[in-house]
């Protein structure tokens, strides 16, 4: 397996090294062989050259099998920079349309919901990821004038739309829950064109998978009852805008994000996935050994599901739980009652 590596900012190269030390353990019980390089690009790089992306970069990063993302954003970069010039662009240009992230809550997590559980918290989002108001299509006109109007696109397609509602389809048939249903988070009653799209193209796809329960939430009323009744959902299929809000909220379910795992992944034969945590560079924490690395090590884990290593992931996976339900004190950065590197350590033992 070859993997590109792109520790990024602050925090992400420590957070980064830690799930490579898991995969190494994972790698030697499991037998299989991989080869890492490492791309230095981030907010220092830019800095520094004042590139994002260096030309030929995305091609160089076609030939990997997966990509795995510490962190990016930098203190001294402007916003937006390295969101737009880094994250996204690889986003759109290896087109991995499906973002990917499961919300479960692990043993000995702390939940800001009363009364829930690790069986409450347990769904996915299967968020599009390369359409919508994402995709930078807009203007402005009369700018820094008093008439100045701005604005900004969004961007909906039948097979964007329906590549997406298929592979959740697909996702949650595989992750056969007792529940076996999908609900489309979406806001019909409002995004009359867009969403329509969406609606129809759900209805459509859902003739396919009698097997699966076809389910419609409005945005936000999602949101009301994820927090109310998380034991609700078992996959939610939606836009990326919607996506990218509600899986914070999910996140903060989930533990935070010290915990939070997310996948960009490009699912087509050949396509180029890229696994991240979802926690940002933290640049205050930078260096301290304080930091969570539970979600990158849990970025990894989906790295191996998805890049043909089941079983190395199952184990991955098996163990941080092991290490979130017995070890750990908190999952915050500082107060885990352990350093970064030996809550790397402690996954590897429970390997
Ligand atoms: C995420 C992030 C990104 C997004 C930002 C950094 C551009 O919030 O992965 O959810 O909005 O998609
Ligand atoms: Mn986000």
């Amino acid at each position: 397996m070859k993997i590109a590596v792109i520790g990024g900012d602050g925090t992400g190269p420590e957070v980064a090294r830690e799930g490579l030390k898991v995969l190494q353990a994972a790698a030697s019980l499991e037998n299989f062989k991989y080869e890492l390089t490492n791309f230095d690009f981030g907010g220092e790089r830019y800095l520094r050259t004042g590139e994002t992306l260096p030309k030929g970069a995305v091609d160089e990063l076609r030939k990997f099998d997966a990509i795995y993302l510490g962190a990016v954003g930098h203190p001294d970069v402007p916003p937006g920079v390295l969101e737009k010039g880094l994250l996204l662009e690889l986003r759109f240009q290896l087109d991995q349309y499906i973002n990917l992230r499961p919300v479960k809550l692990f043993p000995g997590v702390e939940t800001p919901l009363k009364d829930k559980g690790p069986d409450d918290i347990d769904f996915v989002v299967v968020r599009e990821n390369t359409e919508d108001m994402y995709c930078g299509v807009g203007g402005f006109l009369k700018k820094n004038t008093k008439d100045e109007v701005a604005e900004q696109t969004a961007i909906y397609t039948r097979k964007g739309c329906e590549r997406c509602i298929r592979w959740a389809f697909e996702f949650t048939r595989k992750r056969n829950s007792p529940k076996k249903m999908l609900t489309l988070v979406a806001k019909t009653n409002v995004l009359t064109y867009g969403h329509d799209l969406w609606w129809r193209t759900f209805q459509d796809v859902a003739k396919e998978y009698p097997d699966i329960k076809p389910d419609y939430n409005h945005v936000d009323a999602c949101c009301m009852w994820m927090v109310k009744t998380p034991e609700y959902y078992d996959v939610i299929v939606t836009t990326n805008m919607f996506g990218d809000i509600i899986t914070d909220l999910a996140a903060i379910l989930q533990g935070g994000l010290g915990v939070a795992a997310g996948g960009n992944m490009n699912p087509d034969p050949g396509g180029v996935s890229m696994f991240e945590p979802m926690g940002g560079s933290a640049p205050k924490y930078t260096g301290q050994n304080v930091i969570n690395p539970i979600a990158a090590i849990a970025a990894m884990g989906m790295l191996l599901e998805h890049s043909g290593q089941p079983k190395a992931a199952a184990r991955v996976m098996k163990a941080i739980q092991h290490v979130t339900g017995t070890k750990m004190k908190s999952q915050a950065a500082g107060k885990m009652g352990f350093g970064t590197k030996e809550v790397g350590d402690l996954v590897v033992a429970a390997l």
